[in-house]
């Protein structure tokens, strides 16, 4: 988690870091701070809350220099204070550090450096860092850039976790450097003056020039020149990128929330997740970015899907549309688990990891894990050029566009769109007919429409909303497909208002959780028409029977549900495969009309960031 800005040019430096912090603040925002070399020394500005508030006391007090470093905060070690926000300056006061990860041997060396009269300001892990840089730097007999970078390889190697950091020292006026082990950084490279982030997302405006830091290396970063230096301490070669498509910025046009803006974004978002993939004569998908032959995709005999939350929701509804289209066993693997555990994988199996952001740390941990035991890995990534994008062997691109909401809404329902279309290549190389392919080309089209009329039940959806807004607990059950997005639904409800919220398979129900039920604990029921309707509705029963309220999420015009649930809240039909895609979207609403009758925080809920950079 935390973003990093750096920039060295010859320009003002103080609104260049705030305005890219700010494109960053998805990674995390329980504070934020910049250290700028002024030609006398170093200057620092920290602020626990959001970026508004750093560009608040910045304001107060500007700072002139044009090279500093900047940091927006997800809090691992130590409450979100000022003291605890970054930058972080060692001993001498001289060299300032701002990092993203985690030092997990922090107590170790921070009791080491207090034996020797080391003092700390905060509770950071992050600080010891700067203490042992410092230490090094005082300890080196290099001279220039190079005593620099000598402190910070040194020192890292003391370290035991992840970091992508950024350091300067008031002794070198003109140098940044950075290091990166396990968290991202890019280099922005532009004409006199040049950038370091975790994210190309917050260089957009100023460069699409990049070069990825790969694992290991260390950046030393002037206006006019920079070079990388491979973990040995040889300077080595790289390659300057020019990012397309990839990164635009977005705002939030006549939507109140970023999140509102998505989830009504999803009818386009879908059209391009499709867009030039549907082959109508072969009935089948066109996935270029697989890096896979037909033979070798006929290969396969299982599939592991990883991923977190959403993305991970995403793939257990991928694992019903690739099993029933191609009949290629699926598990679903929480990424945090697998990469730990010991679960055996058969061979010819494929990998698939998950993720909107491209980043998530225990999605790439896994991978890595994955690709270490000999296994093909794809990556099914919205952000372009993100480390899991760029280190699976192939993949699928979302094309979903900027997702600035913490809530993940429009990339869940391009990740499942990907899935039927995955399955529906591997059917077609399989046992899948031509004329059931047809009919779900046929039905994706259709699907943007579906979507559209989806998505004009919003006022109902949000009537419903102030009537269970001051719930204190909900469930949310749905059977097969629809059982993840139940887990959806209720990630959803937690995450944005607070709510104690839980996704079951309806038939669990009477295995305990219908002790939870009372008049004041609110379920949501999705019964939509499929094979287990008549099952759904027994448990509509037994939910009744106990006083529990019902909000049913069922097809228009369903009198049969009408007539017996508290609520409703409507979707279209179409192939039963891509229904969960519809079914979702008024479970995002809800979530969203609840959040906002609440007055939480929709976009910035609290504890959480965007993008899970540690562990
Ligand atoms: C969903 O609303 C969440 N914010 C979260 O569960 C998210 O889906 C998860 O952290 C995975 O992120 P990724 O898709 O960027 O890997």
């Amino acid at each position: 988690m935390c973003g990093i800005v750096a920039y060295v040019g010859s320009r003002s430096a103080q609104p260049i870091l705030l305005d890219a912090l700010n494109r960053l603040e998805y990674r995390g925002y329980d504070s934020a701070g910049l250290a700028i070399l002024n030609g006398k020394g170093l200057e620092v500005r920290k602020k626990s809350g959001r970026i508004l508030e750093l560009a608040k006391a910045c304001e107060a007090h500007p700072v002139q220099g044009n090279l500093g470093i900047s940091h927006t905060r997800w809090a691992t070690h130590g409450a979100a204070t000022d003291q605890n926000a970054h930058p972080h300056l060692d001993s001498s006061g001289r060299l300032a550090l701002v990092h993203n990860g985690v030092i997990e041997n922090y107590l170790e060396l921070k009791s080491q450096l207090s034996k020797t009269g080391h003092r700390f300001a905060s509770e950071t892990d992050t600080e010891i860092l700067a203490h042992l840089i410092g230490e090094a730097f005082q300890a080196s007999k290099e001279k220039g850039e190079a005593r620099l970078i000598e402190a910070v390889r040194n020192a890292i190697a003391r370290i035991h976790g992840t970091l992508g950091i950024a350091v300067i020292h008031a002794d070198l006026p003109g140098l940044v450097v950075g290091a990166r082990r396990g968290s991202p950084l890019v280099i922005g490279v532009g004409q006199g003056e040049n950038f370091l982030a975790s994210d190309i997302q917050a260089l957009a405006p100023y460069t699409n020039r990049v070069v990825i830091l790969q694992d290991q290396e260390i950046v030393s970063l002037h206006a006019d020149r920079f070079d990388i230096i491979a973990p040995l301490g040889a300077k080595t070669n790289f390659k300057v990128e020019k990012i397309e498509n990839g990164v635009t910025h977005s705002d939030k046009g006549s939507h109140p929330h970023y999140m509102l803006k998505e989830i009504f974004e999803q009818p386009s978002s879908i059209l391009n997740a499709f867009r030039g993939r549907l082959d109508s004569d072969g009935a089948t998908a066109k996935l270029g970015g697989l890096n896979l032959t037909s033979e070798q995709l006929r290969k396969i005999e299982r599939i592991c899907v990883l991923g977190c939350g959403t993305a991970l929701h995403s793939g257990m509804v991928g694992k019903y549309l690739i099993e029933s289209l191609a009949k290629i066993p699926v598990e679903t693997q929480h990424a945090s688990e697998f990469r730990y555990g010991d679960s055996p994988v058969s061979a010819h199996t494929l990998f698939l990891a998950v993720s909107q952001s491209g980043e998530t740390a225990d999605t790439l941990g896994a991978l890595r894990e994955a690709k270490r035991r000999g296994y093909t890995c794809l990556g099914i990534c919205n952000n372009v050029a993100s480390t899991i994008a760029r280190e699976s062997d192939g993949g699928v691109y979302m094309h979903a566009g900027p997702e600035i909401g913490v809530a993940a809404t429009k990339s869940f329902t391009s990740q499942v769109t990907i899935f039927a279309l995955l399955g529906l290549l591997l059917g077609r190389l399989r046992s899948l007919s031509a004329s059931h392919g047809a009919e779900l080309l046929e039905a994706l089209t259709h699907l943007p429409h579906k979507i559209e009329e989806t998505l004009k039940h919003s006022d109902k959806v949000a009537q419903v909303a102030q009537k269970y807004a001051a719930t204190r607990s909900m469930l949310f059950l749905g059977r097969l497909a629809n059982f993840p997005i139940a887990l959806e639904g209720a990630l959803k409800m937690k995450e944005i208002t607070y709510i104690h919220a839980e996704g079951y398979p309806s038939a669990e129900l009477k295995h305990g959780v219908i002790a939870l039920i009372d008049k004041d604990t609110p379920t949501v029921l999705i019964a939509t028409q499929d094979g287990v309707y008549e099952k759904n509705l027994g448990s509509l029963q037994e939910i009744k029977a106990r006083g529990g309220p019902v909000i049913a999420l069922a097809h228009e015009g369903d009198k049969k549900i009408m007539g017996l649930a508290d609520a409703l809240l409507e979707v279209p039909q179409t192939h039963r495969l891509l229904q969960p895609i519809l079914n979702v979207i008024p479970l995002q609403l809800l979530s969203y009309h609840m959040a906002v009758a609440l007055g939480r925080d929709v976009d910035k809920p609290r504890n959480l960031a965007k993008s899970v950079t540690v562990e």
